[in-house]
């Protein structure tokens, strides 16, 4: 992956297989456990349940992704995963990433969207409050480390 700072705003688009490698480093950088592997991302750049979103920009550039899962006859979709690259965050493109999941969602006639997160990861909290998700519960022990996790979820107008 070419160096940073982020120079030019970011732009959301699909993830393709040329993405691979930057996908796997950026989730074995952002996150400790409960890591996709090569595979799953492989799985999911090819499937109808699944959307992998890159932030990029430029040709070269990729600042960060998102994983949206679907599930068939359901208005429900969920952010699996959202990360940036350490050298770009605070740059607006983590937002960037969830509004454009949003996007996607509605597109596909969803009307919610949710996701989870550690109770300790405060930037992530507050960028899902600022994008307007409300906490709803909670699952006991969910990540892999026995880690309760949050569940947030946003209605799409
Ligand atoms: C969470 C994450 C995706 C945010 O991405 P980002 O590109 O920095 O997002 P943005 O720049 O759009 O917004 C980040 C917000 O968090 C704030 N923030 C950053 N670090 C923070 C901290 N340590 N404590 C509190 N808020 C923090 C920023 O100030 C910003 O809010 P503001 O614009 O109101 O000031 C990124 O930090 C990341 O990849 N973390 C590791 C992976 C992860 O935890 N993913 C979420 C799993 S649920």
């Amino acid at each position: 992956m070419p160096s940073l700072p982020v120079t030019a705003p970011a732009r959301v688009r699909r993830a393709d297989l040329s993405d691979l490698d930057d996908l796997v480093t950026l989730e074995q950088n952002a996150f400790d456990g409960d890591r996709l592997s090569r595979a799953q991302y492989r799985r999911h750049l090819d499937s109808d349940s699944a959307q992998v979103l890159v932030a990029s920009g430029g040709r070269h550039d990729f600042f960060g992704s998102a994983v949206l899962f679907f599930r068939k006859r359901s208005r429900v979709a969920r952010v699996y995963s959202l990360a940036t690259r350490p050298e770009s965050r605070g740059l607006g493109i983590g937002a960037a990433l969830l509004q454009a999941a949003a996007a996607a969602a509605r597109r596909r006639g969803c009307d919610r969207l949710r996701l989870e997160v550690r109770p300790d990861n405060a930037a992530a909290i507050r960028l899902y409050e600022r994008a307007g998700f409300r906490r709803f519960g909670a699952y006991r022990r969910y990540y892999e480390d026995g880690t309760d996790a949050w569940r947030y979820e946003q209605a799409l107008d």
